[in-house]
């Protein structure tokens, strides 16, 4: 007679007891984690190549960020911004500000999820134009609040049944390299994106009537799209051309992940708004938005925030993330892990009939899965989960993106000793050839 782990039964009790609208990547209930390592309640160990969706980047429970909490608990756990001020969460605010990529005044404000941060910056665009459309792009993820639904380039499950969403919300072509429209190929993309703009402005809502583009510097969930050399020094122009607010999403980008502190330092965009969250806090809830002060100044007062935004524990936490990027050099540190994954993925590629596609930028890299290399038929998502399910049993965590959720990306911790980045990948690779087509 086989027992029944630990986990398989609080897996029950999960159907049981949770909205079945909560997602569920992998069929772990986790115990604890250190670093790059997790341990589910029958006490197996896992590496953790998902890092919280991206929050942590600093790594699990890394002990500066623990000891700020312990340290911060016996102080104050909440106040309420609206109420009173205290000190950390200015402490934040000017540390957001020194690292937020352009010259000129700033302002900042703080919240707990990036879904929050991006519905707040659009209000802040509005405010400040006075205009009433947004326009997002295909693929997008900004959150599941019925705004972030609105701008999110992917219907199913995230909009469907759920609207209707908010108005005046309107969808351009992000420029996806390995699936372009029209045949087009990837070095006219960029062009091609920037011109139906144009033409969108024509057609469907005038650019004096556009109060934001919201826009990912890479795609996360839309599948790690890196988009092509000159799109978002296009859009920044366009930004500047018709006076629209350039709200850069860096929520998954954002902490080094790309091997620059923000993904749009690649390409030296300067935003007008710019939203962060996730490894902003090494775990803990937190948001931001940094902004031009002109904008971050248009809202009547009271009209942005809530009980919780920028909680000191949660700043206590992102002050210890700030210290530690700095000592341990993560950024840089990114750059290492991601010329290492890129070598493999790239290999990947080469050597597995259904690997269609090696990207990313920085340690954001993903290989796209497909059934025909040719047509780019994507993997049915059944399939890439039987290959995520083989990635769990050997001890990897590893989730998957895309409107096709056919991609698998890596958003491992920045702190991983290179054993165990080897160690996961060689797991990643034993999955895909046990894999059959
Ligand atoms: C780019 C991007 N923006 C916004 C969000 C929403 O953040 P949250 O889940 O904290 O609301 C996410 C979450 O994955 C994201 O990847």
């Amino acid at each position: 007679m086989t027992t029944k782990t630990k986990s398989a039964g609080l897996w029950e009790e999960r159907a049981r007891l949770v909205s079945s609208g909560s997602a569920a990547y992998t069929a772990l209930v986790l115990d604890r984690g250190l670093g790059a390592k997790v341990w589910d309640v029958d006490g197996k160990e896992y590496l953790d190549f998902a890092g919280g969706i991206g929050a942590l980047n600093v790594g699990h429970c890394h002990p500066k960020v623990v000891a700020a909490l312990r340290e911060q608990a016996g102080k104050l756990l909440h106040t309420s911004f609206h109420v009173a001020a205290y000190e950390n969460y200015l402490e934040v605010c000017r540390e957001l500000i020194a690292v937020a990529p352009w010259k000129g005044p700033k302002k900042a404000i703080l919240f707990n999820s990036g879904s929050e941060a991006i519905e707040n910056a659009v209000k802040f665009a509005k405010a400040h134009t006075k205009r009433k459309a947004v326009i997002s792009f295909d693929n997008a993820f900004h959150g599941r609040t019925l705004l972030c639904l609105a701008l999110d380039g992917k219907y199913k499950p995230l909009r469907q049944g759920l609207g209707p969403v908010p108005p005046e919300i309107y969808h351009a072509r992000y420029p996806y390299a390995y699936r372009p429209p029209h045949g087009l190929k990837a070095e006219d993309l960029t062009e091609y994106c920037l011109s139906e703009l144009e033409k969108f402005f024509l057609v469907d809502c005038a650019a004096e009537d556009v109060a934001a583009i919201v826009v990912e510097p890479v795609q996360g969930e839309g599948g790690f799209i890196v988009p092509t050399p000159g799109f978002l020094k296009g859009l920044r122009a366009v930004c500047d051309k018709y006076g629209i607010v350039l709200i850069i999403d860096e929520v998954q980008t954002g902490f080094g992940r790309t091997g620059e502190m923000f993904a749009v330092e690649h390409d030296g965009v300067e935003p007008d708004l710019l939203v962060v969250a996730k490894s902003l806090c090494g775990g803990m809830p937190l948001s931001g938005v940094v902004g031009r002060t002109e904008i971050m100044d248009s809202v009547a007062t009271g009209a942005i925030g809530g009980t919780y935004g920028g909680n000191p524990m949660s700043c206590a936490a992102a002050l210890a993330v700030f210290g530690i990027f700095r000592e341990q050099g993560l950024v840089a540190a990114a750059r290492g892990i991601g010329e290492k994954v890129k070598l493999r993925f790239d290999g990947f590629r080469d050597k597995y009939a259904f690997v269609g596609d090696s990207r990313g930028l920085g340690a954001m890299r993903a290989i796209e899965l497909v059934s025909d290399k040719k047509t780019k038929a994507p993997l049915a998502p059944a399939r890439v989960k039987e290959i995520l399910h083989a990635c769990e049993d050997r001890g990897l965590i590893a989730i998957k993106a895309g409107v096709h959720d056919n991609v698998i990306r890596t958003l491992m911790p920045l702190t991983l000793s290179d054993a165990d980045l080897n160690r996961g990948l060689d797991i990643l690779d034993e999955s895909l050839a046990a894999f059959k087509l």
